[in-house]
């Protein structure tokens, strides 16, 4: 495998952020002492124009771009690149007094008022024009611009509009997908309940908040439709910059596990992932060793969706963010370690919003590099500086990736379908909670694992774990049968196959579409546990694992009982079953065991599965990236205390220490080993 950097033409990591010289055009002796400042602090990129519509365009027809060149060629002459926004996250006042059809509409069908950001309709044509128009002269500008190396579309794309537009656009899109036959659309949406049967496409309504909310069919199309409609607005200025500068890739600001779009539908138009990473850190719900893993977890589901190449973390908080419910500091240290954990995952930039805090307005608190008190020997400019100097030393691993032999079937489809179901119980569905938790115990093992969707492709994997996979598409059965034949480990728990892409469940057994044969098990009951209630699955070996808050019924048809119920009145009766297969296993668990159990399971996995594990003291992370026959391997202290790994061998590029056994790791510490 080669190494694919992103940016040919930058030197090592992509080191910067969000940069607004526009707010700051009255003061010229800040916007030098900018310059003077990224230099020190290893800044090799900015990110420009984000927001700045109304400064680019001030009236209708009437542009102003010379701040922006000036910018880019001081920035240039300087060794710092430029990473351009399309101004689309937010528009002009002028725009929206002019067009308002330009605005959302909301879920009661109210048209906002000008103001706030991301909140403009995808499908407005006049919105598109103008956003085109602009793009046009941004690039006419910009364009060829010897510093430009990305094109960061809009911002953060998010949020729904129920506007005519959009509805009728609905209307084509259900349409297109039940070939325009509504008869089709009535029995996937099981419409004949409650007389729900429409006549035509041309009565669909969305999920208004004060109409249609009892129709899962409808809302999870109406997601799986949000989603089509911003991908097909992004497009349509990814279309143009190719048409424009077809050799500058580009990218959109994800914003890890948000809830509202698929963001694997999205990845597909982009060049190069990115995301804007700001965890709760020394929160008082879970450990930091907790949040870190959590955030690995959410950037393995970003690394995960192009998986030959880095990504990019295109924000991140060097210090607090503003918007949290209680903005606490990053303690001195973690801005490294969360830094280099990002680099460890597979991100090849370390980038923060923002370079200098502003003075006035909605983020006037938000951290960034540069504080107001201006200078450059505060806490959080003295870390990035520290960081700007250490990410010189590991610049080799540039365009190196991460190889995983192991797979978390995570999916956005299914999280919809699972957070919709009126059964269960709404407080502990937990559906990403519990991947994370699965995640948590391969990274606890050392075993590097990608995050996919079900109808990624896992063939080439070894090991699959698909939990609560309740919504199957089509064709994911066969391949995880295919998966088990050639030798895979699958791993299948609870909730597992109820529904097809439409929630119609599936009839003659859960797990359906086949898979009750596979798993040589049917699910016949699920009971919901109150937090209260106790439960626990007794394995062959005496062990015990507790169980909380699901517990299915099995009955056994072909597969060995690995453990039973002890409580309540199916006690004594199958909780998790393996069934060899071929060449491989497909495991069902039926319960939610604990995870140290899981992680048993896990690692019995591994070893049949020849995937090799390592012996890590909690809280210490480890990745690998590699290509070019390079090997850089990453261990990090997400904890406070003093951590030894064993069988470390090589040098560490941070401090140039030989490691021949054990690396001892202070607290928050990280090393980069080259082997
Ligand atoms: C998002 C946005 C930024 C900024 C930060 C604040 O990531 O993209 O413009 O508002 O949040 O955390
Ligand atoms: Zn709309």
């Amino acid at each position: 495998m080669e190494k694919k950097s992103l940016f040919p033409a930058v030197k090592g990591f992509l080191h910067g952020g969000d940069y607004n010289p526009e707010q700051w055009l009255d003061r010229p002796d800040i916007l030098k002492e900018d310059i003077k400042m990224m230099k020190k602090a290893g800044i090799n990129s900015a990110t420009l124009g984000v927001f700045s519509w109304s400064v680019y365009e001030p009236s209708e027809g009437k542009y102003n771009f010379k701040w922006l060149t000036d910018t880019m060629d001081n920035l240039y002459k300087n060794g710092i690149y430029t990473v351009l926004a399309t101004p689309s996250g937010a528009r002009p006042a002028w725009l929206d007094e002019k067009y308002p059809e330009a605005m959302r509409v909301d879920n009661y069908g109210h048209r906002n008022h000008h103001g706030f950001r991301h909140n403009h309709c995808m499908s407005s044509p006049v919105y598109r024009e103008k956003v085109e128009n602009i793009i046009k002269k941004l690039v006419e500008c910009a364009g060829n611009h010897p510093g430009l190396v990305m094109w960061h579309i809009s911002n953060e794309f998010g949020g729904e509009c129920y506007c005519p537009l959009c509805i009728k656009r609905f209307q084509e899109y259900l349409a297109d997908k039940f070939d325009n036959d509504i008869s089709k659309l009535n029995h996937a949406w099981w419409n004949t309940f409650w007389s729900h049967n429409y006549n035509s496409f041309g009565q669909i309504e969305p999920p208004f908040a004060n109409g249609e909310i009892t129709s899962l069919g409808l809302d999870l199309e109406w997601k799986r439709f949000t989603t089509w409609n911003m991908t097909d607005y992004m497009k349509s200025e990814i279309k143009l910059l190719k048409e424009l500068t077809p050799e500058i890739p580009v990218t959109t600001n994800f914003m890890g596990l948000y809830g509202g779009l698929d963001y694997r539908v999205m990845a597909e138009e982009l060049d190069v992932v990115s995301w804007d990473s700001y965890p709760a850190l020394h929160n008082q719900w879970e450990t930091f060793t907790e949040s870190m893993e959590n955030n690995s977890f959410d950037h393995v589901t970003m690394r995960s969706m192009k998986k030959d190449k880095p990504f990019m973390l295109m924000e991140s908080a060097p210090g607090l963010v503003n918007w949290q419910q209680y903005n606490k500091v990053k303690r001195p240290g973690v801005h490294r370690l969360f830094s280099m954990q990002a680099l460890a995952c597979g991100s090849d930039t370390v980038q923060y919003f923002q370079w200098r805090k502003g003075r006035g307005s909605f983020e006037q608190y938000h951290g960034a590099v540069t504080d107001h008190l201006g200078t450059d020997d505060t806490r959080i400019f003295k870390e990035v500086a520290g960081l700007g100097a250490e990410l010189g030393k590991i610049s080799k691993a540039v365009g190196t990736v991460v190889k995983a032999k192991a797979a978390l079937l995570y999916d956005w489809d299914n999280r919809w379908a699972i957070e919709d179901i009126k059964g269960l119980s709404n407080e502990t569905k937990k559906y990403t909670e519990t991947c994370r938790d699965i995640y948590r115990q391969f990274l606890r093992l050392g075993i590097e694992m990608d995050i996919i969707a079900s109808d990624s492709g896992f063939m080439d994997y070894d090991i699959v774990i698909a939990p609560m996979l309740y919504m199957l598409r089509p064709g994911v059965a066969d391949e995880m049968k295919a998966f088990v034949e050639k030798g895979g480990q699958l791993l299948a728990t609870y909730l597992t196959g109820y529904v097809d892409i439409n929630q119609l469940c599936y009839l003659g057994g859960f797990p359906g579409d086949g898979l009750t044969g596979l798993f040589g098990v049917t699910s016949e009951e699920i009971d919901t546990l109150y937090p209260s209630d106790h439960n626990a699955a007794l394995f062959k070996d005496g062990s015990i694992a507790e169980i909380k808050d699901y517990a299915e019924t099995l009955r056994v048809n072909d597969a060995k009982v690995l453990a039973s119920y002890m409580e309540d009145f199916y006690k004594g009766t199958p909780a998790v079953t393996a069934r060899d297969y071929k060449k491989g296993t497909a495991y069902y668990v039926g319960a939610r065991i604990s995870n140290e159990k899981m992680q048993e399971i896990f690692l019995e996995m591994a070893e049949k599965a020849g995937v090799e594990h390592k012996e890590l003291p909690l809280g210490i992370e480890y990745h690998k990236r590699t290509a070019d026959g390079e090997t850089y391997e990453f261990y990090l202290n997400n904890s406070e205390e003093t951590k030894m790994v064993k069988n470390v061998t090589g040098t560490n590029l941070l401090n140039g220490e030989k490691i021949n056994g054990v690396l001892e790791l202070g607290k928050y510490g990280a090393a980069v080993i080259e082997l």
